[in-house]
């Protein structure tokens, strides 16, 4: 069969899904025939013929990474490798996701879930989470939205921005469009190592990265500019910690359904507690990104990874 590498999409994480799509599309295409087709509206591109062509997905957020795309393949009949439509919907809710992985002994960072039309008291919010916090979109990829708050009155700042409609995280349309300003979640901001793991159903958890980024925080810029962050794969780890994040992500990427695979995100802090941040179901796929890295740590290069994890959708 022919491969279609869907890129692009609609989501803020567009740009990332791109350069997802080329360095997948090239591996494959080594090996079978391979078309990139780029997704620009929320709907199956056309011209791909569920008889004599499988789907390998490399979109990220909205509509992509969030089950819309998976409905409509399911609906046409259409082989796809990875997620299916519901495990992707859960896992794009960090919220619902957290609540998922505590079931099942994974602990979140505590939070406060509200929507842009019930904004929560500033005072409040300190009093329950403390003053050092985080506040992001909840359900956003790439840290797109994401801001580090210090104290009450930057809290009460940031709050009354995102019930003002001057605020923008892309643009104000965009931001509309894109369903940022509707459910946010503000996190106790945990102080550890930032760990990932990434997941092959038929291999299980594989190697675990650690994120070190230079400014200190994780977000759009250090995990896009060359330099910005150093990678340690594997993470040097004791033998019985590394099992514990492993077995982590392996029942997280249980209870929320998944197939195929998946990564798995972690913050381990000094005291040891290990603290689900989210699962990706469709991870960035860049030869330089995590779920590469944490494959190559088991002997598995970029071309051979994708080469796997397209084979679920050729059965
Ligand atoms: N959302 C980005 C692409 C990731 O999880 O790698
Ligand atoms: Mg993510």
């Amino acid at each position: 069969p022919t491969i279609v590498v869907l890129a692009g999409g609609v989501s803020a994480e567009r740009e990332v899904s791109l350069a997802s799509g080329r360095a997948c599309a090239l591996a494959l295409a080594r090996h079978f025939p391979t078309r990139l087709v780029e997704v620009c509206e929320e709907d199956l591109p056309r011209g791909i013929d569920p008889q004599r062509e499988v789907v390998f997905s490399t979109l990220h957020g909205d509509f992509g990474e969030d089950g819309g795309m998976q409905y409509l393949l399911d609906s046409e009949g259409i082989h796809y490798a990875g997620c299916g439509w519901e495990a992707s919907a859960l896992a794009m809710d960090k919220h619902r996701t957290k609540a998922v992985a505590a079931e099942v002994g994974v602990a979140g960072a505590r939070e406060v879930w509200f929507s842009t039309s019930g904004v929560p008291d500033a005072a409040q919010v300190v009093a329950e989470l403390g003053p050092e916090l985080v506040l992001k979109p909840n359900a956003e990829g790439s840290s797109v939205g994401l801001r580090m708050i210090s104290g009450e009155a930057q809290l009460a700042a940031a709050l009354a921005e995102l019930s003002h409609p001057s605020s923008s995280l892309v643009s104000p349309e965009l931001d509309v469009e894109l369903g940022l300003r509707s459910a946010w979640l503000i996190e106790e901001r945990l102080v550890g190592r930032e760990l990932s793991v990434g997941i092959l159903e038929k291999r299980g958890p594989m190697g675990i990265v650690e994120i070190c980024p230079k400014s200190g925080v994780y977000d759009y810029e250090s995990k896009y500019t060359a330099g910005r962050t150093e990678y340690r794969a594997p993470a040097p780890l004791d033998a019985q910690t590394g099992e514990q994040v492993r077995a982590a992500a392996q029942r997280v990427y249980e209870a929320c359904g998944c197939r195929d695979y998946a990564r798995v995100d972690f913050i381990l802090t000094a005291s040891g507690r290990l603290y689900l941040l989210e699962i990706n179901t469709l991870p960035g796929m860049r030869e330089t990104s995590l779920l590469p890295m944490s494959a190559r740590c088991v002997g598995l290069e970029f071309s051979a990874l994708v080469r796997e994890l397209v084979s679920p959708a050729l059965r």
